[in-house]
């Protein structure tokens, strides 16, 4: 019996090929620009910066919007903990509040009873590249003076009535980190998405100083002008990143199609009130990250991932939530029960899902489920 990973990374073909024409290992050369450009393009959006992961990104954004200690920042505790760490790292609280039961996405309609003096920002994380209720959301951070920074982590090529997620926020942040649709085995990127911070933003990123601007011999000499760190990736990694990318609309449709099959094989479950399928609302186009199912309850969630596995196949629980966590505890703040967020994350099954995965093994992956089931 041939194992079944939960993922597997896809090469275009041109990765090494572009490593090996690098003519620098520092960042910021040829293929970063060349990533920076083809980005911008790709997603309409008016600025984007590769770094080294997203969570680096989630991080510059902590130091763009100068996050004090005690600043509040609303987010799902539904999440991976970069979202939380960003701003914990700077003094922030994150403000955890619940999920909306169909996307799983952070619950639009509870965000205004948790804001208070101290809010700064909101963070949306679109779970697996289906889109958080973004109109709502920003209405909301317009009304109360509050930044929005998306955590599209997983959200690459994914749309918001017909917008890229990642461009309808303050920023945007990316993962290619190789369990993600486009990959460079660590990599990320950040989008502003208003030009007063692009300036900053590449300070930031280049340890604090002025560096980008001597590299455009727009300055003589560049000097240390900001707190800042180093967040951004070696051209290697820009290298491979390009390759990728310039492949993004042919792997989307290939995931979208694998997530398709899963579908529409599993709905005479759904039907029959065995699983609950994920649920895409109008006006979101997602772009195939994940495909998981939601089982009745937590114990049949572990016995389904345990028969899987001795039949040789991969799957996936997560998240642990955050409020539950003992960093979470410790550094964030939740009122109330997250209800959603206890149960949701209790029942919930990731299955494999990877570009190069031949047809016959969604079949084989449902078989296993429904015999179990
Ligand atoms: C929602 C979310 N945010 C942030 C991250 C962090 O991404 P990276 O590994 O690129 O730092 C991830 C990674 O899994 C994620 O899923």
């Amino acid at each position: 019996m041939i194992s079944i990973p939960f993922v597997k990374i896809h090469l275009t073909g041109k990765e090494y090929d572009y490593i090996s024409k690098a003519t620098t290992l520092h960042g910021d050369g040829t293929f970063t620009q060349q990533c920076h450009a083809l980005m911008q393009k790709l997603f309409n959006c008016q600025k984007a910066l590769l770094t080294h992961s997203c969570t680096a990104a989630l991080e510059m954004t902590a130091l763009l919007l100068d996050i004090q200690p005690g600043d509040e920042i609303i987010m799902p505790s539904y999440t991976f903990v970069s979202t939380a760490n960003a701003f914990v790292l700077r003094g922030g609280v994150p403000h955890f509040v619940d999920i909306r039961n169909d996307t799983l996405n952070l619950d639009e309609t509870k965000i205004e009873s948790a804001i208070t003096a101290k809010t700064k920002a909101i963070v949306p994380v679109h779970y697996a590249g289906v889109a958080c209720e973004m109109d709502t959301i920003l209405q909301i951070a317009k009304k109360h003076h509050l930044y929005v920074i998306e955590d599209a982590a997983q959200g690459v090529m994914a749309k918001y009535k017909n917008q890229f997620l990642g461009t309808l926020g303050h920023f945007g942040t990316y993962s290619f980190h190789d369990t993600k649709n486009i990959i460079s085995g660590e990599g990320g990127a950040l989008l502003i998405n208003h030009e007063t911070y692009n300036e900053l933003a590449e300070i930031i990123r280049e340890k604090g100083t002025d560096r980008s601007h001597s590299r455009r011999q727009q300055i003589d000499q560049y000097t240390w002008q900001h707190v800042g760190s180093s967040f951004l990736p070696s051209e290697l990694i820009a290298a491979f990143l390009l390759a990728q990318l310039e492949q993004a609309e042919s792997i989307t449709a290939r995931r979208l199609k694998l997530w398709d099959m899963y579908h529409a094989a599993f709905a005479d479950l759904e039907t029959a009130d065995l699983i609950r399928r994920p649920i895409i609302p109008e006006g979101c186009e997602h772009n195939g990250h994940m495909y998981y199912i939601l089982l009745p309850h937590a114990e049949k969630r572990m016995q389904l991932l345990n028969m899987l596995k001795t039949r040789g196949i991969s799957s996936v629980a997560h998240y642990v939530p955050l409020h539950n966590s003992p960093a979470g505890k410790k550094y964030g703040k939740f009122q109330g029960i997250l209800a959603e967020t206890e149960s949701l994350s209790e029942r919930l099954l990731r299955l494999p899902l990877f570009v190069d995965m031949d047809e016959s093994i969604i079949f084989r992956v449902v078989d296993a489920i429904k015999a179990v089931i």
